[in-house]
Parts: structure tokens; C-alpha cells; sequence
């Protein structure tokens, strides 16, 4: 199936992700940033990146888009299942792991690749940060989505409180955008050097795989769950 929408250029990148899933793979491929920068048209984006928008355009018009439902036609409660089930399990299993590979690279390369003890201290402050980020989702503000979405009436207080606490998750979403952005810098775009053994080529594709997932993770969150928060908490 091909999509066949004509797509707007003015229109925010998070909402033509939030309404086509499959563009993500294409902003992903030409570092078009649509989750922290969700806000910004694509016409805009294009100009930033030094892209030619009917290019993009007529590369966006042809791609076959998936039959998973659009993440905006999913409703708070299944978002917050979709995000802890893909993204928070993934990142769970992954961190651990790929530390112990990040380590053991820098401990055995660094002395003919100094930026990876900058690259093992960057995704070290990454993987906590995020660590206690996706609990702090968990434990807080999604069951209180959760609650929201089952229909449950809040007082002020309480609905100040959500707005406050997703506003601080944006805010740790950048800083963790930031952080990828130093690894991505500092290892050159994820850049195999010709001697690099397989550990070194493993740790640099799971850090970009990592970039990618964190990209829809955030997307989902910032661009499509918090704006539906948003609606509803108006809504009561
Ligand atoms: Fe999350
Ligand atoms: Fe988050």
C-alpha cells in the first residue's frame, strides 16, 4: 500500500509522524530531529538540514506505510502500555547490557580512540538519567494518566501537579536528546573505524539503534500522549 496523502509542509514533523508511523524511518535516515523538535514544520526542518523539501516530499509520497495503527488513533491507556511495553522493556534490557560492551571497548581501545572514555561518560550519564526517568513515568505520571483516562474527575491541585510533572519529563527528554547528540558528535555518526574489532562495530550499532528507539520513544510521548494528557485534562 502506498500512501497517498498529500502531505502539508507547513505542518508540525511530530504530528506527520503521529499520524504516519512509517516517516519516522525517513526523518530518522536524513537527521530531521521529529521528537524534540516535533514542533517544527517540515518546510523549516528541511531548511535546517540544508534538505530540498520536494525531495523529501516526493520520498515521503512514495514510501508503503504500515498497517499498525497510527499512534494518534491510540488512546492514553493504550499509548502508555504501547511506550512501557516497547520502548521502557527495550531500554530495560538494553542499558544494562550495552554498558557492560561500552566499558569494555573504552578499556581496550581508548588509547588509539581517546573520545571513547567521552563517549563511555556521556552514555554513562545517559543510562542513568534515563534509568530513573522511565521509573519516575512509571511510578507517577502514567498511572495518573491512567486515572485520567478511565474518566476520573481531578481537582485543580491535581491537575497542576500533571501539567508540572510532564513539563519536567519534556525537559529530561531534551537533556537526553542532547546527550545522544554528544555521542553521535563524538564518535562521528557512529563512524566503524577499519581496525575496529566486532565489539567496537557492536557498541556503535546498539548506540545508534538506541538514538533511533529513543526518537519514537519520545516522539510517542511528547507529540502524541502528553498533547492527548493536555486535551483531557481541559476536557474536565
Ligand atoms: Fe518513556
Ligand atoms: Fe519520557
Amino acid at each position: 500500500m502506498t500512501t497517498t496523502t498529500t502531505i502539508d509542509p507547513e505542518a508540525p514533523l511530530g504530528r506527520l509522524v503521529g499520524d504516519h508511523p512509517e516517516f519516522a524511518a525517513v526523518f530518522e535516515s536524513l537527521g530531521i530531529d521529529y521528537c524534540c523538535g516535533g514542533d517544527t514544520s517540515l518546510r523549516r526542518a528541511c531548511e535546517e538540514n540544508d534538505l530540498e523539501l520536494d525531495a523529501v516530499l516526493e520520498r515521503l509520497a512514495t514510501i508503503d506505510s504500515t498497517d499498525e495503527v497510527a499512534p494518534a488513533e491510540a488512546s492514553i491507556t493504550e499509548l502508555v502500555d504501547d511506550i512501557v511495553e516497547t520502548h521502557h522493556d527495550y531500554l530495560r534490557a538494553e542499558l544494562p547490557s550495552l554498558e557492560r560492551v561500552v566499558r569494555k571497548v573504552a578499556r581496550v581501545h581508548s588509547d588509539a580512540h581517546p573520545e571513547l572514555e567521552a563517549i563511555e561518560a556521556t552514555f554513562l550519564e545517559l543510562q542513568e538519567e534515563v534509568t530513573h526517568h522511565i521509573a519516575d513515568e512509571e511510578e507517577t505520571v502514567f498511572p495518573e494518566l491512567r486515572t485520567l483516562a478511565n474518566g476520573a474527575s481531578l481537582t485543580a491541585p491535581e491537575k497542576r501537579r500533571i501539567r508540572e510533572a510532564i513539563d519536567h519529563l519534556e525537559s529530561e527528554h531534551d537533556a537526553a536528546a542532547a546527550r545522544l547528540e554528544e555521542i553521535r558528535t563524538l564518535s562521528d555518526g557512529y563512524a566503524v573505524p577499519s581496525e575496529a574489532c566486532t565489539s567496537y562495530r557492536n557498541m556503535l550499532d546498539r548506540l545508534e539503534l538506541l538514538e533511533e528507539d529513543m526518537h519514537r520513544h519520545v516522539h510517542k510521548e511528547n507529540n502524541v500522549l502528553f498533547p492527548k494528557a493536555e486535551r483531557a485534562l481541559e476536557d474536565w
